[in-house]
């Protein structure tokens, strides 16, 4: 009975142009990869779609990172971090982090976790107790939704953005512990949310704001510090996620926060305390990443990376204008996320499948990761693309776009 149950929920998936299916990527992580696409022959693809926004995750300082860090702490950590897992690694890579938060979160420590999904959850299910109230983004990420659903807390969804509705949900609040949930970049949209009117409304309502940075951290910011610092904001509201597996070229995550909340994490997050801790190679690999990122290559990354994104925008509002697609859209945006939104699912896979032909891969995505209606090419950049790959990607774009005209 499962499995015909299964398999009808999977045919309508596929109806519904909704079928999600993986690619074998069989070289590094780069914009040109060689891939296997349903066990077909391996092609030479040039991808928009990966977060590795500064290209680091093919580093020779990172992949020699890597190697070191095996040599001096095996390749397991062996145990979750409050048994024996703990290495002088996350120890160490624990205080840069904190370090590179301690503006814009004075005082705070950092704790290192195995991935930015389990981060989410071990904060909001140990944040969240039944006396809390959670307030969440409607876009907010799925690890943060599924984190408030998991919490003991009441959770409130405010419209996408709204300062207003926000400000009346807290208004109208009487728990003692109201926590603002949001992402810093919505993942999908590439826009920022508004961390300073959130702290202004937090200060009125004596909020805390957990943040998760996923996309900003790397990329925004002097030095790449994250979505709090481009603000130049400083509270200790602020308790911030960011990941390490995007800008960072690495893997896993951090919560940065006044020491209370990271003491209160390490007693009571289950996500944190029953899971064995990541390998310490990935914990140095992150602190040599970290250098790079703060450093002058992480700045000459940056602004290579703005320039990309200047000129993939001025092309793709110049296809929705030059076409009259009316009903399309290309956000301005400020982040490497850039959705190119096309509205009907069919039309966004058609896109796709057309790009895919000419050997660029630019993933379609549907509902439910977005709103129904707003189905979208997603576009990332990293510093390792060309101008000249931004100029192909337009150039087929701008022809399956001009094909599709009724
Ligand atoms: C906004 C956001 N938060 C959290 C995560 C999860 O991070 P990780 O990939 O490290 O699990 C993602 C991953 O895509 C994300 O986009």
């Amino acid at each position: 009975m499962l499995i015909e149950h299964l398999t009808r929920q999977l045919h309508e998936r596929e109806a519904q142009f909704l079928r999600r299916r993986r690619r074998v990527a069989e070289t590094a992580c780069a914009p040109q990869q060689r891939l296997t696409i349903d066990g077909g022959r391996p092609r030479e693809m040039l991808g928009f779609c990966s977060n590795d926004y500064l290209g680091l995750a093919n580093h020779p300082e990172l992949i020699a990172a890597m190697g070191e860090g095996a040599a001096l702490y095996g390749a397991g950590s062996g145990a979750s971090h409050l048994v024996s897992g703990h290495s002088r690694a996350h120890a160490d890579v624990e205080q840069a982090l904190a370090a590179t938060q301690s503006a814009t979160i004075p005082g705070c420590e950092a704790l290192f976790f195995c991935t930015g999904f389990m981060a989410n959850m071990a904060l909001l299910t140990a944040l969240g107790d039944a006396k809390a109230m959670l307030f969440s983004d409607k876009l907010n990420h799925a690890s943060l939704i599924d984190g408030s659903r998991l919490a003991k807390a009441k959770v409130l969804t405010y419209p996408h953005k709204r300062m207003d509705l926000l400000d009346a949900l807290l208004e109208s609040s009487d728990s003692p512990i109201k926590i603002i949930v949001t992402d810093a970049v919505f993942s999908m949209d590439g826009d920022i949310a508004p961390m300073d009117k959130l702290l202004a409304l937090a200060d009125k309502h004596d909020a805390y704001i957990v943040v998760d940075d996923a996309h900003g951290f790397g990329v925004l910011g002097p030095q790449g510090r994250g979505t709090l610092a481009h603000f130049g904001l400083s509270s200790q509201r602020f308790i911030l996620m960011g990941t390490l597996g995007k800008a960072l070229g690495v893997a896993g995550a951090f919560v940065a926060a006044h020491p209370t909340v990271i003491a209160w994490l390490v007693q009571s997050a289950r996500a944190y305390i029953y899971t064995t801790a990541a390998p310490p190679a990935v914990a140095h690999a992150v602190g040599v990443s970290l250098k790079l990122v703060m450093g002058e290559e992480g700045d000459r990354r940056r602004a290579h990376l703005a320039t990309l994104g200047r000129s993939l925008h001025e092309s793709l509002a110049g296809i929705v204008e030059a076409l009259a697609l009316t009903e399309w859209s290309a956000p301005d945006s400020q982040t490497p996320i850039h959705p190119f939104i096309v509205g009907d699912n069919k039309n966004a896979l058609s896109l796709a499948a057309q790009l895919d032909t000419q050997g660029l891969w630019v993933p379609a995505i549907r509902p439910p990761t977005v709103p129904a209606g707003t189905a979208r090419l997603r576009i990332t950049l990293s510093a390792s693309h060309t101008e000249a790959d931004v100029w192909r990607l337009c150039s087929v774009l701008a022809d399956a776009a001009e094909s599709m005209l009724p």
